[in-house]
């Protein structure tokens, strides 16, 4: 049906007689000439009909946007004064002879091309002609290379692609379970995998040694622009290995891919400990194209009287710092007010701030409602350590250390973005050390990654202090985003059993990973691995403002499909089938 595709046709094909089929993106009638840009997957290309080919002349003046056309015709440089130099193909165009409609369309429900201002809620409700966009089609091929490549990666250095189960059990990565009732078994339900970590953890057992999967993961969790109810990981197992083999392949990985998909060297990339993640960033997922760093006060804060700073000083749940904006003495008040509800809505109950008009005249040069609160001592040994200039601005954040880490770590990716100071594209690196758990409000315990990590130390250790625990476990994260995360595994009974007790879950762990437990007596290997999550990768490597637009058909941020209405209600038979009354709920 077709000799080219439309975007590969250039000077090269000069005379020659070619065949496209595509969808009609733009139509245009210049008195007595009709041009078609004529669109597939690869591009356009212009064709026009004149009226001495009078019947395809017609047709073309019938076609209408996103009409399915074949079109025959013959190749020729674009006349003098009309090349586009704005458009690949811009230099040819086709002298159409023959003219197919091979489908009709109607009025597109929004304009397809880059300047489209459609809302979010009718470009998935049109999935499939939001995807016809040019930009769209770039992030699938773009996705698709990716996919292409880890593949290769993997399977080069011995991995094998093994495929586990969607109809499982529950998978603890700390999300909510989607569940599968099942009809065999009355009363019972699937879960959909959270990851494949427990699978791949038993083929460790079963002695595949090297395994990886681009496998569909399941959570059931409040969504943002980098999560999906149904996403995707590159997951990653292999035998035998230490945490710094298992970080050297990732970074290899991610370095390859973006060197042959992108022509970016991304550079070796930095090891943080999750402690100086935490004191200089705030966050254990830090953006390292920010130079802004969180600085330490409490020290100086401690004997002040000033309670907002004092109190957080001398408890040592909590945190004082100084974060400099370089260039913030400009800021004005109604900014200034802007960030303060921007961190309140992390917790903060103030921020704080000095600005610097002068530095060199000493508290004149100085302006900020906290001055009268602070010894002038204390407040220019506080701006000569976070290296303060004359046109800065210092922000503020006493409080417990999480409310400070949070408030004053958002409010650094904040000014990095608005002061323009990212200074690259890309910046990865390593958090490691990680603590084991984390502690919840209640004082219950949870596990950072997840409760299969190997803990550092001795099981004896890990119950008399759990929270001092620290995990083999090891992130790695790109331009502020978590791209993957994983650890070495437990791979003795005791240990898992510790866990399990540190948790918690002694007669849940039993009845629950019973299986897990005994495998592990049967001749279990050291092991370790890690996840990536694709979409984020393809979201960054494509410069996408969210993981939506680098899947084909994604989810709302209620977790529904505009698309296909799902979810949707099932008939009386079905649920019967199932075993399954509904609850009415209250007001149905
Ligand atoms: P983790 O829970 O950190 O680890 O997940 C690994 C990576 O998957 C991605 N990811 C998501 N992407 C989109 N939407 C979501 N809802 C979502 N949740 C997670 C992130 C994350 O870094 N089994 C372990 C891995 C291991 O230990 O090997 C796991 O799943 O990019
Ligand atoms: P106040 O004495 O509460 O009016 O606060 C004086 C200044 O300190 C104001 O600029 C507040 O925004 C700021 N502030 C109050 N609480 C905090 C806090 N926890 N961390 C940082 N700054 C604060």
């Amino acid at each position: 049906m077709r000799s080219h595709y439309c975007g590969t046709i250039s000077t090269a094909h000069d005379g020659d007689q070619v065949e496209v089929c595509g969808w009609v993106h733009r139509r245009r009638d210049h008195g007595g000439v009709i041009f078609l840009d004529i669109r597939d997957r690869t591009g356009i290309v212009q064709v026009v009909f004149d009226p001495d080919t009078r019947e395809s002349f017609a047709t073309a003046d019938r076609v209408r946007n996103e009409y399915v056309l074949r079109a025959t015709g013959k190749v020729r440089p674009r006349p003098e004064g009309t090349v586009n130099p704005d458009m690949p193909t811009g230099e040819i165009e086709v002298l159409g002879h023959e003219l197919t409609i091979l489908n009709s369309a109607q009025t597109p429900p929004f304009q397809l091309d880059e300047h489209s201002e459609a809302g979010e809620d009718v470009r998935l409700r049109f999935r499939y002609m939001d995807l016809r966009r040019p930009e769209m089609q770039e992030k699938m091929q773009m996705r698709a290379a990716i996919s292409s490549r880890v593949r290769n990666y993997l399977e080069a250095d011995g991995y094998w692609e093994i495929e586990t189960p969607t109809l499982s059990r529950a998978t603890p990565e700390g999300a909510r379970d989607y569940l599968v009732p099942s009809r065999t078994h009355p009363g019972e339900f699937f879960a959909l995998p959270q990851s494949p970590q427990v699978y791949k953890q038993l083929l460790m057992m079963s002695g595949m040694d090297r395994y990886y999967q681009i496998a569909r993961c399941y959570r059931d969790e409040d969504l943002r622009a980098d999560r999906q109810p149904e996403f995707t990981q590159i997951d990653i197992e292999a035998s035998f290995v230490s945490a710094e083999q298992v970080m050297a392949l990732t970074e290899g990985m991610l370095k390859e891919v973006f060197n042959d998909l992108l022509d970016v060297a991304l550079p070796d990339f930095p090891v943080l400990t999750w402690d100086e993640a935490m004191r200089d960033f705030g966050s254990d997922r830090p953006d390292l194209r920010n130079p802004l760093r969180l600085v330490d006060i409490a020290d100086v804060m401690q004997s002040v009287e000033f309670k907002v700073f004092n109190g957080p000083a001398n408890d040592p749940k909590g945190r004082v710092v100084a974060l400099r904006a370089p260039g913030g003495a400009e800021l004005s008040r109604k900014v200034i007010d802007d960030y303060t509800s921007f961190v309140g809505r992390y917790g903060a109950r103030g921020l704080a701030y000095i600005k610097i008009n002068d530095m060199a005249a000493g508290a004149d040069g100085l302006q900020s409602p906290i001055l009268k609160f602070l010894p002038e001592e204390v407040t220019q040994q506080v701006l000569t350590r976070v290296g303060a200039q004359t046109g800065d601005l210092v922000f503020f954040g006493a409080d417990k250390s999480g409310v400070v880490n949070d408030a004053m770590g958002a409010l650094r990716n904040e000014l990095g973005r608005d002061l323009g100071l990212l200074e690259m594209d890309f910046a990865p690196c390593w958090v490691v050390d990680w603590p084991m758990f984390a502690e919840g409000r209640d004082g219950t315990l949870s596990a950072e990654h997840h409760p299969f990590t190997q803990p550092i130390g001795s099981p004896e250790a890990l119950l008399a202090d759990p929270l001092a625990a620290k995990a083999a476990a090891y992130d790695v994260v790109l331009n502020g985003y978590e791209l993957g995360g994983g650890s070495l595994r437990i791979h003795d009974t005791t240990m898992q059993s510790a866990v399990f007790e540190a948790l918690r879950m002694g007669q849940e762990a039993q009845s629950k990973f019973g299986f897990l437990l005994d495998a592990l007596q049967y001749g279990c290997p050291p092991h370790g691995g890690i996840a990536l999550g694709l979409d984020r990768l393809v979201m960054l490597m494509t410069d996408s403002a969210s993981i939506r637009d680098v899947i084909a058909f994604p989810k709302t941020q209620t977790a529904s499909c505009l698309m296909m209405a799902a979810p949707s209600p099932v008939d009386e038979q079905q649920l019967r089938d199932l075993h399954i009354r509904l609850r009415k709920s209250e007001g149905q």
